[in-house]
């Protein structure tokens, strides 16, 4: 990828994590702009239904793999790539992290294809990724107590989401330079202090040298 202005960030973790909490408090203590997958841009935020509504079997592994690149691929062409070229910091609630550990291990051992499509059409990695780990039962159990629309993938159970955390834990060690593993089994403020310290070091040493 091309020497880039601004800062890439991404939050992951699984479902009920606390990973949206903790982009958004981010994002406001870094000044950076705030975006989400799947969404993140009108075209993908229109891709993000067909992903998040309806039943669990609705879309085979791969086809789920189409669809996720392909928002993504709006999402990186409409906004990431040009807030970067601005110079922004820009932090993204989940990214390609999430398809390597949900569409690539966890839901189908599909990663080849996963690794093949997004270095053909995608080719973009953040420079520091977050991992918000907790126990899954507890995070569940904060997830189902939203109650909303958007409960596809978190139809899919506790064990489901351990593998789902043994996934991102494997990515940690797969990609040390840019992934920390944070424990999300605390307060949001705990939680918030050691991603904000670690972040506005980084983003220090990126931006100034
Ligand atoms: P995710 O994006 O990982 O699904 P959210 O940030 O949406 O998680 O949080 C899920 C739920 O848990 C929300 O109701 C949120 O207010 C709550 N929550 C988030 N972080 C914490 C925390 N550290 N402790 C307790 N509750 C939390
Ligand atoms: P999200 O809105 O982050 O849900 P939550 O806040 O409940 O974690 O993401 C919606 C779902 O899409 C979530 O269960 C994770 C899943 N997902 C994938 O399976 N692959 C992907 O590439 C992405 C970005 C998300």
């Amino acid at each position: 990828m091309s020497k880039r202005a601004g800062v890439f960030i991404t939050v992951e973790g699984i479902d009920g994590s606390g990973k949206s909490t903790q982009a958004r408090r981010l994002a406001a203590v870094l000044g950076a702009r705030l975006t989400r997958e799947p969404g993140g841009s009108p075209g993908a935020e229109e891709i993000r239904k067909l992903l998040v509504e309806g039943a669990a079997t609705r879309w085979s592994p791969e086809t789920e793999i189409l669809l996720f690149s392909a928002a993504r691929r709006d999402h990186v062409e409409k906004t990431i790539l040009p807030a970067l070229a601005e110079g922004a910091i820009v932090v993204s609630d989940r990214f390609a992290d999430s398809t390597r550990v949900y569409q690539g291990a966890a839901r189908a051992a599909l990663r080849g294809k996963v690794d093949l499509l997004h270095a053909a059409m995608i080719g973009l990695e953040p420079d520091l990724t977050f991992v918000i780990d907790m126990d899954p039962a507890q995070a569940l159990k904060r997830g189902l107590a939203r109650g909303h629309e958007e409960d596809r993938f978190e139809s899919l159970g506790l064990a489901f989401q351990q593998a789902l955390r043994a996934g991102f834990l494997a990515l940690a060690d797969e990609f040390p330079q840019r992934v920390r593993v944070i424990d999300g089994n605390r307060s949001v403020d705990a939680v918030a202090a050691d991603v904000a310290g670690i972040a506005e070091t980084f983003v220090r040493t990126a931006l100034h040298g």
